[in-house]
């Protein structure tokens, strides 16, 4: 039953006042693609180089949340949407705290990623597609989940018997497909910097 009777409580310390003492606006970089396609890594990567900058950051990461927070759920479409639903609003917290927020999950919907972009004020939600061709992904294999998917023993897998959706306007692209690391990690750092996120 939804809740009632509840009247927002506004904080005596503001998000602003946290970004300005932290030194860099708070966003999430929303990572989305493929099993495989290097999110986790690359959303690691990441948080390695700002952290080194002196950001406050912190990774969200599909396979961990799945241990808590979201553990009562499968991989129905359903139980992804909520999977999201939970995952931006937590990286919502996230940003008022002053954090900038990594997310690293499949989020195979357009629509339930459009939500998340929505629920959040302009520009903090920072789309970024870890594209990386299937039959990469199914070669890298890393966690042996493709093999047992082809076999029939995971049902409902992402790219193999349930869809993944790609973004048609995510503000980065990058292909760890064709492009080391490295340059992932700079053209996403770069981004930071021309939208003044980070300085
Ligand atoms: S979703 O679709 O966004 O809700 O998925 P997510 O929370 O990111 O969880 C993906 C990780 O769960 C493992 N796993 C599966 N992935 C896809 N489909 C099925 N059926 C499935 N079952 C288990 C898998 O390790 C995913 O991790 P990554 O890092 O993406 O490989």
């Amino acid at each position: 039953m939804a809740s009632t009777n509840v009247v927002w409580q506004n904080a005596t310390i503001t998000r602003e006042q946290r970004e300005q003492r932290n030194g860099h606006r708070a966003v999430t970089l929303w990572f989305t693609g493929l099993s495989g396609s290097g999110k986790s890594t690359l959303s690691n990567a990441v948080e390695a180089r700002l952290f080194e900058l002196g950001c406050n950051t912190f990774v969200f990461d599909g396979d961990n949340i799945r241990h808590g927070l979201c553990k009562d759920l499968g991989f129905s479409d359903t139980d992804r949407t909520e999977n999201i639903r939970r995952i931006g609003e937590v990286a919502k917290l996230a940003n008022q705290s002053g954090v900038i927020a990594l997310t690293a999950f499949i989020s195979p919907f357009r629509a339930d990623r459009d939500l998340v972009r929505n629920t959040m004020p302009e520009g903090d939600f920072i789309e970024v597609y870890v594209k990386c061709a299937l039959e990469k992904c199914e070669e890298r294999d890393v966690k042996g989940l493709y093999k047992k998917a082809r076999a029939g023993l995971i049902p409902a897998f992402t790219g193999i018997s349930s869809p993944y959706e790609e973004p048609t306007h995510a503000e980065l692209t990058v292909d760890t497909g064709e492009t080391d690391i490295h340059t992932c990690v700079e053209q996403i750092v770069n981004y930071l910097l021309a939208k003044q996120v980070i300085s």
